[in-house]
């Protein structure tokens, strides 16, 4: 497994254009790098088997927009240690499938499972080439997996609109689009806009030779609505989660001071066409 530090100083970090192929490949060695910082820091939010939405808390157990999925195949991307396949598979009666591009995200749902008493599925696996027949499951989701960390999501679209079956359901999370134009600071530093919303640049961060490190891609609300028509998908509908009276838990930008006056997560529904 990958599991050792990222061993390049840090060179520059900003909005800029880089090759495509360098940015949409640097996900799986930046994971796997980061995997146990960050579930260090976020584990116990995100708990061993739940299946949380967005950090303002929604979880899929109050929320249910997947539906009922007992019996139901179910693929999650992007699912980093698989914690909501877990739950989707323990507790609401689903045969689920977790896929993710790092082996050390993969890892830790493996330590997760072992620590749980569980077994999940885990399949290695880019979103924009899943390595599943056409219409194998009836609901294919992420939370914030994928789709921010790479420049063509309009590929995630497409291989989850091959790999549902016809009436299946595509369900995800990512940053509200409109989070983009502010400063990435969860206190009052973060609710003045210094960014244009229709930049698109990616934020990127290389290493000292040039090599991208890491890079998260920006989409407009108009930009993730064209991707899944463009797939042949039907929109469902757009959930924007309320930041809860009393949830003071603090995630990177997310918290409660931006979180009473600007939307910080866009959960998007929508289905395949039935046949
Ligand atoms: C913020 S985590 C989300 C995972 C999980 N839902 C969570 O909240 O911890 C993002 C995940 O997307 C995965 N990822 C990034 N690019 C990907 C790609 N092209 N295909 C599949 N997974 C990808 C990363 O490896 C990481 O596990």
């Amino acid at each position: 497994m990958q599991d050792e530090p990222l061993d390049d100083a840090l060179a520059d970090a900003g909005y800029h254009h880089v090759p495509d192929d360098q940015g949409g490949r640097a996900a799986r060695r930046w994971w796997d790098a980061n995997a146990h910082e960050y579930l260090d820091e976020h584990g116990d939010f995100l708990g061993p088997a739940d299946l949380l939405w967005c950090p303002e808390g929604l979880r899929e157990s109050q929320a249910h927009l997947l539906g009922d999925v007992r019996g139901a195949r179910v693929l999650e991307v992007g699912a980093g240690a698989a914690q909501g396949t877990r739950w989707l598979r323990t507790a609401a009666g689903a045969h689920g499938i977790a896929t993710d591009v790092s082996a050390g995200m993969l890892a830790a749902a493996a330590r997760l499972d072992a620590a749980t008493g569980t077994r999940t599925p885990l399949v290695q696996a880019d979103a924009r080439a899943l390595p599943f027949a056409d219409g194998a499951f009836d609901v294919v989701f992420t939370a914030f997996g994928a789709l921010p960390f790479v420049p063509d999501a309009h590929r995630v679209h497409a291989e989850v609109a091959r790999v549902l079956r016809p009436g299946g359901r595509w369900v995800f999370s990512v940053t509200h689009p409109l989070r983009w134009a502010f400063p990435d600071d969860p206190g009052t530093g973060g609710l003045t806009a210094t960014r244009s919303y229709f930049d698109r640049r990616p934020y990127v961060e290389t290493a000292a030779d040039g090599r991208v490190l890491y890079a998260e891609y920006h989409r407009t609300l108009a930009d993730h609505v064209a991707d899944v028509v463009g797939a042949g998908l039907v929109l469902d509908g757009l959930v924007e989660p309320e930041w809860p009276a009393g949830h003071e838990r603090v995630w990177g930008g997310w918290g409660p001071v931006r979180g009473a006056r600007l939307p910080g997560t866009l959960v998007v529904r929508a289905h395949r066409p039935p046949a």
